[in-house]
């Protein structure tokens, strides 16, 4: 099926979840949605994250005529997911969440999960503790304000700044990974381990794009002969 795959995301997180599906799905074209005018959607009510995105999702699914959204955001995923899958049954939803099964099923001991504010004070997020972790494992939650803005925005110093307070903050534990619980981190993997050497990142790309693939030969929908083409639109002049 030629039609093509919607993947959004406040900025250019996603970005990292599109480069590890089309690794895997070469011959799928997309429409990727960054909603950069609406950045940051971690630091707004989860009803402003609901209204912003369900008008991004009509725009994808009735005038672009997508056949699938991948919701390329933890923030919108943990959020407005659920609500998202029971309003829209016509075609399959794929979303991402902190990888924090991964963390607990490697038997990490120690793990630090950093996301956006509303992703970890999120139910979905303390979900998935819940339902993971095992004895002996220990999962601490950073909210990091103004960090996926300031990834959008290339500004290191700030980058810089909000990593080293994270690092004051976790001193004392003995951190062996960490969960990149937003679809913007990935993109300072470099300067997170400059502050943290020697502990694992973890993110839940490569599973997102496994489950892409699973979902379109579910439905019948691949695209085994198209261009792997991507046409970018931006909320905000960029
Ligand atoms: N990249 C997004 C996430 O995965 C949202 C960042 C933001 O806009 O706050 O949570």
């Amino acid at each position: 099926m030629n039609q093509k795959i919607g993947i959004l995301d406040s900025g250019i997180g996603g970005t990292t979840i599109l480069k590890e599906i089309k690794k895997l799905l070469p011959k799928e074209e997309f429409i990727y949605y960054a909603d950069n005018k609406n950045n940051p959607y971690g630091e707004k009510t989860e009803e402003e994250i609901y209204k912003i995105v369900n008008n991004i999702v009509k725009f994808l699914m009735y005038e672009k005529k997508c056949k699938m959204i991948v919701i390329a955001c933890n923030t919108a995923t943990t959020r407005c997911m659920k609500r998202l899958k029971e309003q829209y049954k016509e075609i399959p939803f794929v979303g991402t969440v902190p990888a924090i099964k991964v963390a607990c099923d490697n038997n990490y001991k120690n793990t630090l999960v950093l996301a956006t504010p509303a992703t970890i004070d999120s139910k979905r997020t303390h979900e998935l503790i819940k339902e993971n972790k095992k004895a002996g494992q220990e999962i601490t939650l950073i909210s990091c304000d103004g960090l996926a803005n300031a990834i959008e925005n290339k500004n290191k110093k700030r980058i810089n700044e909000i990593l080293e307070k994270i690092k004051q903050k976790t001193k004392n534990k003995n951190v062996d990974s960490i969960v990149l619980g937003c679809t913007h981190y990935p993109l300072i993997k470099k300067e997170i381990n400059e502050f943290f050497p020697n502990v694992t990142l973890l993110d839940s790309s490569l599973g997102v794009a496994k489950q892409v693939k699973r979902q379109l030969k579910k439905y019948n929908i691949e695209n085994l002969n198209g261009t792997g083409e991507v046409e970018f639109i931006y909320s905000k002049n960029n």
